[in-house]
C-alpha cells in the first residue's frame, strides 16, 4: 500500500503549477545528509512522507505540500536565514584557503546546507551579517536598486564636524571617480564625536572607511548594527548565530534613506 502511495505521487501528471523532487534530492537538500547517506536512510525505512514509510529514493513529491520526516522528526525548510554577530578576523566567504570564514563558524550540519553571506563586511568589520541560502532573497536584498539602508557604528581616530556631515548628506565622490549616494552621518547620542553613526543604502568596497578617509579620518573599529530595519540582536553573542523568524526576514525590507 506503501508502494501504491508513492507510485501513485509518481505517476500522477504535473498540473504544471507543482515541481516534483525526488525524495532523496528533498533531503539533502534539507541538510539531512548527503544524497548517498540519505538514500541509506531511505532504504532502511527511517524516512515517511505524509506519514507512510517511503523505501524508494527516487520516488517523487511535492515539495511544498507533502509532510516529510526522518526518525519521526519532521524535516525542516529548504532555505536558511541567519543572523550571524560577525566578530573581527573572519572573512565574508564561503571558503578560504589560508583565513577562517564566516562559514567556518557554523556547526556541521549548517555548514552542508549551502550557506553564503549576504553581503559582505570586511575582515576587521563586526556585526549583523545574513547567511542564507536563497539565492533569490540575497540579490533581493543586495539589488543597488532596492537601496536597502545599513547602520554601522564607527569609532574614529577624530572628530566629526558639521562640514563632514554635510559632505556625507551630498554623496562623496571619490578620487577614482566613484560617486556615493548621500549618506546619513550623525555623531553618538552620548556626544563623542569621535564616533559616528553611518547609514547608507548601497555597498560599495570599503565604503564607509572610504567615506572617513574622504573627510580625512581613519576608522578605527566598525560595526553594522543594521540592515533595513533588521536590528543585530543585543543578546546574541560576538561569533554567534541565530535564525531569523518570517517577521525578521520581512524588515529587512522596511525602513530606507531613500
Ligand atoms: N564599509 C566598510 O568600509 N567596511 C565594511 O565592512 C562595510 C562597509
Amino acid at each position: 500500500m506503501i508502494t501504491r502511495v508513492r507510485d501513485t505521487l509518481y505517476f500522477q501528471p504535473h498540473s504544471g503549477m507543482v515541481t516534483m523532487e525526488r525524495l532523496d534530492k528533498y533531503l539533502a537538500s534539507r541538510g539531512c545528509g548527503s544524497r548517498r547517506e540519505v538514500q541509506q536512510l531511505v532504504k532502511g525505512g527511517a524516512v515517511t512522507v505524509d506519514g507512510a514509510v517511503c523505501r524508494q529514493p527516487d520516488c517523487k513529491l511535492d515539495p511544498d505540500s507533502a509532510v516529510v520526516a526522518v526518525n519521526g522528526q519532521a524535516v525542516g525548510d529548504k532555505y536558511v536565514y541567519l543572523m550571524l554577530n560577525k566578530p573581527a578576523g573572519v572573512v565574508s566567504a564561503t571558503e578560504d584557503r589560508r583565513e577562517k570564514t564566516v562559514i567556518d563558524l557554523l556547526p556541521e550540519p549548517l555548514r552542508r546546507r549551502g550557506l553564503f553571506p549576504a553581503g559582505r563586511l570586511d575582515k576587521d568589520t563586526e556585526g549583523l551579517l545574513i547567511l542564507t541560502n536563497d539565492g533569490d532573497f540575497a540579490h533581493r536584498m543586495l539589488s543597488p536598486k532596492k537601496h536597502v539602508d545599513k547602520q554601522y557604528i564607527a569609532q574614529l581616530d577624530g572628530e566629526i564636524t558639521e562640514e563632514m556631515i554635510a559632505r556625507f548628506a551630498e554623496g562623496i565622490v571619490f578620487a577614482d571617480g566613484v560617486k556615493c549616494l548621500p549618506a546619513k552621518l550623525t555623531i553618538a547620542e552620548n556626544g563623542d564625536k569621535t564616533v559616528g553613526r553611518v547609514t547608507i543604502c548601497e555597498g560599495k568596497y570599503h565604503q564607509v572607511k572610504k567615506m572617513f578617509a574622504f573627510c580625512g579620518l581613519h576608522v578605527v573599529h566598525l560595526q553594522r548594527i543594521s540592515i533595513g530595519n533588521l536590528y543585530l540582536d543585543g543578546k546574541l553573542p560576538i561569533g554567534s548565530y541565530k535564525s531569523l523568524t518570517n517577521l525578521e526576514i520581512q524588515q529587512i525590507f522596511i525602513g530606507k534613506i531613500h
